[in-house]
């Protein structure tokens, strides 16, 4: 069947009991077992919830995995990923990753003797010799945030697993319609569910996704020894986004191709960075990587200062200004003051996070809105 098809019917069959087309959401902490000592499908909801199975499954299936496993956020996530490792062991990231994580890294996972460098994942040759004998995880986003920049995710499998190191993928801004990291390699896929998953900013969640049933058990123990997981409401309102996902990411890709096209001519606009179009440096792998699209996320700089990028954020009023994304509300934001808050000032600058840089997220309102939306602000600059 079709990713489209997926999205709808795997994990989500008729409920056995009422034959209801949408099934229930079961709330239950706990479940009756059949005996002392004897266990069923379900026992206790930290460790198992057909609500939250309902989705694991959905999303295992979409993104070829063995297995997947929803949180409460992306970050709880991503913690129980690093939290797979132990101290004296290497993290070796993107330099293009979420600010967030750079912080769980650098400032967290350090705490606990987990070392982390970050160097630059589209420059092969430099991220290979960034390794180190202790590496043991390689973790990395395509597009980037905030560059957009695109990694060969193919290539990294291959340089994180020669060193013996597993490759994790942060595939929150691509989504599976578009790019689907196991299939190139990677041994976990990590979605921020709270943006194109859910798609409506109404909900908080992440996921976890494994290439083997092994890699699924040892997140499995991690996940339930520590007990960030997702709640059933919020895996049924995911559920729910899932089914309209390849519709939406694809019809705002559509939308932000054209916007970022007019933005690339505009006279205000010294830089887009948008791996759709062929001035950017991704273009080409993200034209083999990414299935028929190029994604709703893009960043670009005004010309001007920091306070030039910030009163031109404050001035959109379709785009609203928020942090966050994937959603159907296009949202601005600006990420030296925003979302990379939490870089230090000198790992900004070093990672060309500039301070006229303004990131959009593409939603699903009509191109011609969005476009006099941006015009308007920029006749305010
Ligand atoms: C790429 C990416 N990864 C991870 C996260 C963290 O997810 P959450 O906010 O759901 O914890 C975010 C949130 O903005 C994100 O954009």
């Amino acid at each position: 069947m079709q990713f489209r098809t997926r999205a709808i019917h795997v994990g989500n069959a008729p409920c056995p009991q009422t034959g209801a087309v949408v099934r229930p959401i079961h709330l239950a902490s706990t479940f009756v077992q059949p005996g002392a000592g004897k266990w069923g499908e379900f026992d206790y909801s930290r460790s198992g919830n057909p609500t939250r199975g309902a989705l694991e499954a959905t999303i295992a299936n979409l993104e070829g995995g063995a297995g997947a496993m929803a949180f409460a956020t992306g970050m709880a996530a991503t913690t129980c990923a690093i939290a797979m490792l132990s101290s004296g062991d290497h993290v070796l990231a993107g330099s293009d990753i979420y600010g967030g994580t750079y912080r769980l890294l650098h400032h967290i996972a350090s705490r606990a003797g987990v070392e982390t460098s970050l160097a630059d994942s589209t420059d092969l040759e430099a991220f290979a010799g960034a390794l180190r004998p202790n590496t043991k995880l390689v973790w990395i986003e395509s597009p980037g945030n905030p560059q957009m920049s695109i990694t060969d995710i193919a290539a990294c499998a291959e340089i994180a697993h020669k060193a013996g190191a597993l490759l994790g993928v942060d595939n929150t801004f691509a989504t599976p319609v578009l790019t689907r990291p196991i299939e190139l390699g990677a041994d976990i896929v990590m979605h921020s569910a709270t943006k194109y998953l859910g798609g409506h900013s109404d909900v908080m969640g992440g996921v976890l996704v494994a290439n083997s049933k092994k890699m699924y058990n040892d997140l499995y123990f991690v996940a339930n020894a520590t007990g960030g997981i997702m709640a059933p409401l919020e895996a049924f309102l995911c559920t729910r986004g899932l089914k309209t996902l390849e519709l939406r990411v694809r019809e705002q890709s559509r939308t932000a191709m054209q916007l970022a096209k007019w933005l690339a001519a505009h006279p205000k606009v010294s830089r887009v960075l948008y791996p759709g179009l062929a001035t950017h440096p991704g273009h080409a792998i993200a034209g083999r990587q990414m299935d028929g699209a190029f994604g709703a996320m893009m960043s670009f700089e005004i010309a001007g200062t920091f306070d030039d990028a910030k009163k031109f954020a404050e001035s959109t009023k379709l785009f609203q200004l928020a942090v966050s994304l994937g959603s159907v509300e296009s949202l601005i934001e600006q990420p030296a003051s925003m979302s990379h808050a939490s870089y230090d000032a000198a790992d900004r600058e070093k990672h060309g996070i500039t301070d006229g840089m303004i990131r959009l997220s593409v939603g699903l309102e009509a191109l011609d809105d969005l476009r006099d939306d941006l015009e308007q602000a920029f006749s305010k600059k």
